[in-house]
């Protein structure tokens, strides 16, 4: 290879190599930690960022796992330093994870900033870990490699092969229904995740993984293997190894991300029928390499991609068999000339390249070209004059019959109000009825999966399963159902869903693409006229800051002061003698 870097132009020759009192300091402080110097000495300096949390289940075999990537570094002739950073444990932390994800995408970024770091492996998997895990090394722009955490072992009661999420809201509705005993939900509870590893099912994580396999910043087929098998182990040893070469190789995100590479990122996460938060997270991905992703380049290509998936909650099967069904690599393969095979990756090769050889092992799972679970559209992004900045739906989660439908609103002003009212006996309501939820958007809720609104249960017990829900929330990528999601501009800086008042008509055509409140324009400039603008939530700390910089989903909710360019120096401060 040419163009290697030599030791005196590595990053950490700042810290280790003059010959200073500064260095001094550096060297006398590794010397403490039972170092010698020549263990580290011209050696490329690879910062681990671990993800790893007692609260986090999907990162449990973080703890190990961090040990083989060492592993990796050591015998790579690196000098590994792991790095804790904050978890985003997805069933723990309210009221979302997605309030903090820039949160640790800028503390991602700000270690690599400040300590002595010439590349990082980044240790991600439960939902927002990976965008915002990615989206730090992007604005960081050193040589960075991912190691997905894995899809967790299917679930299994009496015999059932259970999924996460998804499983979870079906047998809920079951128990709300009356269909299922509290003892039979019990055993659920104690089946459904039964090993480390991330959702099993095509939620957030799975979906968000195999991006980063698809964006290039993952080696070959890692993304789709299990937390608990032992090629994970051994994935996580080679990504150590690689890591160090890419070093030398100075080969970093800004080298992978092109406008083709968000593209076949994109076309990924469709051909899954993945996570509808997808969405937002790539838009921040590309937006932070200087790539204008935008909400309607989603919906032209899922128009051209065909779902080879068959994973739940849109088809039948989980993440294991998918893995045994030849995993991504099988799925990109198939997917042809809708990938751009001329794409770097980690590796160095091309993903072409990394593609040659791919097999399908068992087409019920990945579906072939002819053969797909859907022919197109696995996401849709709507608009009019109820998102004029566009809302997103999953078409193939939804009953078909909801997908051309106009109803009369029944308006929830925020979760609170839903959650007090949706089960009452005297609420007006039927199952030809929209479900609208407003004030749950980016600023005014921090965006949380509220979106597939719980089916009143007076509608339960008579058997409706789906209805027509709106609003400025996500929602799982576990979920299914008639949701339209992402609604900008959201409720709470004014957008129309702030407008909508109980008894109004909204119509919507998913084969169109349309969302429209059906109300006068004299009527829609009059209540918009009389809008008055919500309490701030948040005073101080860093729900304030969030609340301030924010930006709407159809932008990727960054922080604006993170999404635009320019630099942040290189620290020329010195840190102090001790
Ligand atoms: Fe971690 Fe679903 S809870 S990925």
């Amino acid at each position: 290879m040419t163009n290697r870097k030599t030791a005196e132009e590595l990053r950490s020759h700042r810290w280790y190599g003059a010959n200073d009192l500064r260095s001094f300091g550096h060297r006398s402080r590794t010397a403490q930690m039972g170092y010698n110097r020549e263990e580290y000495a011209g050696k490329p300096v690879i910062a681990i960022l671990n993800t790893w949390s007692e609260i986090n289940p999907c990162h449990t075999h973080f703890r190990q796992r961090v040990e083989e990537v060492k592993r990796g570094i050591w015998q790579a002739g690196g000098f590994p330093i792991e790095l804790p950073v904050q978890t985003l444990s997805e069933p723990f932390q309210k009221p979302t994870t997605m309030l903090y994800r820039n949160f640790l995408a800028m503390e991602a970024e700000e270690m690599l900033r400040s300590y002595p770091a010439d590349g990082v492996v980044l240790m991600g998997g439960c939902d927002k870990t990976t965008p915002a895990l990615l989206m730090g090394a992007i604005s960081m722009d050193l040589p960075a490699i991912f190691l997905p955490a894995g899809p967790m072992l299917r679930g299994n009661w009496n015999g059932v092969t259970l999924g996460s999420g998804s499983d979870s809201w079906r047998y809920w509705a079951e128990l709300r229904a009356g269909t299922l005993t509290p003892e039979d939900w019990q055993g659920v509870e104690g089946s459904i995740a039964r090993s480390p590893g991330h959702c099993m099912t095509m939620g957030t994580a799975s979906t968000m993984t195999s991006a980063a396999e698809a964006l290039g910043f993952t080696l070959p087929g890692f993304a789709s293997i299990p937390a608990a098998d032992s090629r994970h182990a051994q994935m996580a040893a080679k990504t150590g190894m690689r890591i160090v070469e890419m070093v030398w190789e100075d080969l970093k995100p800004s080298d992978l991300l092109t406008a083709a590479s968000v593209d076949n990122a994109v076309t990924t996460c469709v051909a899954l029928s993945g996570s509808t938060n997808s969405v937002v997270h790539v838009i921040a991905l590309a937006r932070r390499a200087g790539i204008a992703l935008t909400l309607d380049r989603f919906d032209q290509i899922a128009r051209r991609t065909p779902v080879l998936a068959n994973i739940r909650p849109t088809g039948a099967y989980l993440m294991e068999d998918f893995f045994y069904a030849g995993g991504l690599r099988g799925l990109l393969a198939e997917l042809g000339e809708l990938i751009d095979g001329s794409q770097k990756t980690v590796n160095g090769r091309t993903l072409g390249e990394n593609l040659a050889g791919a097999q399908i092992f068992n087409d019920d799972v990945i579906r072939r070209r002819t053969n797909p679970l859907l022919r197109d559209s696995s996401l849709a992004v709507l608009r009019g004059n109820l998102a004029p900045d566009g809302a997103v739906i999953k078409p193939g989660a939804a009953e078909p019959h909801l997908l051309v439908h106009t109803g009369r609103a029944v308006v929830f002003s925020d979760y609170n109000d839903m959650a007090a009212r949706i089960d009452d006996d005297a609420l007006d309501i039927d199952e030809s009825c929209v479900l609208v939820l407003q004030h749950a958007g980016p600023v005014g809720a921090g965006m949380p999966e509220w979106g597939q609104l719980p089916i009143p249960r007076k509608l339960l017990q008579k058997g409706v399963r789906d209805m027509v829900r709106i609003s400025d929330a996500r929602m799982s990528g576990t979920s299914y159902g008639a949701c339209v999601l992402h609604v900008a501009p959201e409720a709470f800086v004014g957008g129309p869903l702030a407008l909508v008042r109980s008894g109004d008509l909204i119509e919507l055509d998913v084969p169109r693409r349309r969302l429209n409140l059906l109300i006068s324009d004299e009527e829609f400039a009059r209540r918009k006229a009389a809008w008055v603008k919500p309490a701030a939530r948040f005073e101080r700390g860093y729900g304030a800051l969030h609340q301030a910089h924010v930006m709407q989903a159809d932008q990727g909710c960054d922080f604006d002061f993170l999404q635009r360019g320019g630099v942040s120096p290189e620290s020329s401060g010195e840190p102090e003698i001790h």
